[in-house]
């Protein structure tokens, strides 16, 4: 029947019909699909941000912890500095999703927020040996089918490079903590830089925030032209500006780009709608992206 059609179109793959699925243009992403299923999975690369992408954005009804909240912890940092680090969440995260604010209003905001945290950071004679046991002790969860993600990736031999504004130390001990840190795995982000007695003193290199990550994905163009036959891309993201991870890719053929919508979700809709081929409204599994790798690969 006629009210069928807008179905039919999407379940080419069966989780893209659950309701946490929204499409502004279902053909179209059948379409990208199908071209990728075609190529096969030697010319797939996957990009994903990793905080409240890879990350849960809550568990149980309670936030989840990004890389920085991790360090929030007794063991690392004082309470007072606690207390600031908190401050500065509670001021700068509603900009950070404030629909209402162009990109370009937020862009020296978000500098502000990053900067000022890792002073802090700084300041706290923070120890490379104590990083392990503050994410065990953390409540920071991978999405549920977390192990398939990275699995099916890894035995695909399809590279997964992880694009984060986050800590790269703290993302990189989440991920093998989960036992999930195989070598088709590539980070790029923030790092911690440690002095000969294993405190940090500082950041490295230049601070990736959420709204530069166009100019970071240019600086790795040796990682993207390593991969240059790779011209599919899978991309995954919880914020607009995600979607810039791509922008260093050499020979692009097909992207599908899938957006976790994860807080604020009816002022935001639309614009994720407008922005990401596939949108997932407050879903914290990986299985839409899983069902689409199981399909394309
Ligand atoms: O991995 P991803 O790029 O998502 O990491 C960035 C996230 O880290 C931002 O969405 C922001 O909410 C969070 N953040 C934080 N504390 C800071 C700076 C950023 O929790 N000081
Ligand atoms: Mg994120």
């Amino acid at each position: 029947g006629k009210d069928t059609s807008d179905t039919e179109q999407r379940v080419k793959i069966a989780e893209l019909s659950k309701s946490s699925v929204c499409m502004k243009e279902p053909e179209r992403v059948n379409e990208i699909l199908t071209s990728m299923r075609n190529s096969g999975s030697s010319t797939l690369q996957v990009i994903s941000d990793f905080d409240m992408t890879l990350t849960r954005f809550a568990y149980n009804g309670k936030r989840c912890p990004t890389c920085h909240n991790i360090l929030e912890n007794d063991k690392l940092i004082s309470e007072e500095c606690q207390a600031e680090l908190q401050n500065l969440l509670d001021t700068y995260y509603p900009i950070e999703i404030d629909c209402t604010r162009s990109p370009e209003e937020k862009l020296p905001l978000m500098v502000e927020w990053w900067t000022k945290a890792h002073d802090l950071l700084v300041q706290q004679k923070i120890k490379k040996a104590d990083l392990a046991l503050v994410v065990r002790e953390s409540e920071a969860r991978l999405r549920d089918g977390y192990k398939e993600f990275f699995k099916h990736l890894n035995d695909t031999c399809v590279p997964l490079l992880i694009f984060s504004a986050g800590i790269g130390d703290v993302l990189e001990e989440v991920i093998r903590q989960a036992d999930v840190f195989f070598s088709n795995v590539k980070v790029v982000s923030n790092y911690m830089d440690f002095d000969e007695s294993g405190v940090l003193r500082a950041f490295k290199g230049q601070l990736i925030h959420i709204y530069n990550k166009r100019e970071g994905a240019l600086l790795n163009t040796q990682h993207f032209q390593e991969l240059h036959s790779r011209s599919n891309v899978l991309l995954l993201g919880d914020s607009l500006g995600d979607l810039n991870m791509s922008d260093g890719v050499s020979d692009l053929q097909n992207i599908l780009t899938i957006g976790y919508l994860n807080d604020k979700v009816d002022e935001r809709r639309q614009s994720y709608l407008n922005s990401y081929d596939v949108v997932l409204v407050k879903d914290e599994s990986m299985e839409v992206p899983n069902a689409i790798l199981r399909y394309i690969t």
